[in-house]
């Protein structure tokens, strides 16, 4: 009816939080205000993406190199911005630590009130820009611990346990928001002639266990022999099915919706994997449980892991609780 679809167009992200938290006091504001404004930065990068192929300064390179030693594409560097840009307005923010960037970006004339820190991935899968491949953005805010006067930030270097709002974008044939605040996992859908979020899925549960196993096999001959024998046991099963995007936002939200397993485990090259902790692996893995999942390093549960330095790297098993035990089952007899 007219009225389903009007209240239904009527659960925007804002009343959402609010709702969520029975609440109207500053931090239910503030919170409600801060995931505002993560769609306002979607909503901008969605816009960009959608005209890469057709103006100058989306898909390419820029030529430089950041911290992580990666080639810097222009949507990476965009999308920093506009995270940059968006909570510079918001008053609430006073730190903002990057995967483009070495070290956070103080904002100011936010700091003496900024309570929140915003922790993100501006540009996740970079490498699907120029394939018009799915790409994603996560983000994390926590509370400003101490008032940070070194500007070393020290108080991000907690386990992951300190998030109060984790999540991501998904750039996709839709633009989808999916977050928590630790209140449940939520899927909410762009819709653009509204230019609003509105709620698609309310506390998403994910499969206890699944068919799907999302790994990088390039790197077969470079991981421990516990994930290779963990991978040959899964070759040998009938019905899994291997599927890998190489971007980590679209992979996680198939093992979200559909159960299964992601794996990026550590190599020979890289020990510690490749996924960033404070700003990939941590947002994520908040997600997953809260949505039934697990998710760990291999050995330990990866929202008890304390980083000892701004963009650590650490393995990451996730998804459904049944398939994570059985790879740390691998791990543990090796
Ligand atoms: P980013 O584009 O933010 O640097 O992240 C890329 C990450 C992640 O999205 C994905 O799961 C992983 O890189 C893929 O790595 P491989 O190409 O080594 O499999
Ligand atoms: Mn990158
Ligand atoms: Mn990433
Ligand atoms: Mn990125």
């Amino acid at each position: 009816t007219h009225e389903q679809t009007l209240d239904r167009d009527c659960r925007t992200l804002s009343r959402h939080v609010l709702q969520q938290l029975q609440s109207f006091d500053a931090a239910a504001q503030d919170l409600s205000a801060l995931m505002n404004r993560i769609a306002l930065a979607g909503k901008l990068i969605a816009r960009r993406l959608s005209r890469a192929g057709l103006m100058e300064g989306v898909l390419g390179f820029t030529g430089a190199v950041n911290v992580q030693g990666e080639d810097v594409k222009k949507m990476d560097l965009y999308a920093n911005e506009v995270f940059i840009s968006v909570f510079k307005q918001s008053g609430l923010v006073c730190r903002l630590a990057s995967e483009e960037m070495a070290t956070p970006y103080y904002i100011p004339e936010n700091c003496p009130i900024g309570r929140y820190t915003l922790l993100y991935d501006p540009l996740d899968g970079s490498s699907n820009v120029d394939i018009n491949l799915n790409v994603g953005s996560i983000f994390a805010i926590r509370q400003q611990e101490g008032n940070d006067l070194d500007g070393n930030a020290a108080d991000l270097l907690q386990n992951g346990h300190k998030q109060i709002a984790a999540g991501y974008i998904l750039y996709g044939p839709s633009t989808m928001l999916v977050y928590s605040i630790g209140k449940g996992t939520h899927v909410f859908v762009l819709d653009p002639s509204l230019g609003e979020f509105i709620l698609a899925i309310e506390n998403l549960q994910m499969p206890a266990s699944g068919s799907i196993y999302s790994v990088n096999e390039g790197n077969f001959w470079a991981w421990d022999e516990s994930i290779r024998n963990y991978v040959r046991h899964v070759h040998r099963q009938p019905g899994y099915s291997a599927r890998y995007s190489g971007a980590l936002v679209g992979d996680i939200h198939r093992i979200l919706m559909q159960g299964g397993v992601f794996l990026y485990p550590g190599t020979q090259k890289n020990p510690e994997g490749k996924l960033r902790l404070l700003y990939e692996s941590a947002p994520i893995a908040f997600l997953v449980e809260q949505a039934g999942g697990k998710a760990s390093n291999g050995t330990q549960p990866l929202l008890d892991i304390v980083p000892n330095h701004l963009h650590m790297r650490t393995p990451l098993i996730i998804g459904s609780q049944q398939n994570v035990e059985l790879v740390e089952s691998f791990i543990q007899q090796a």
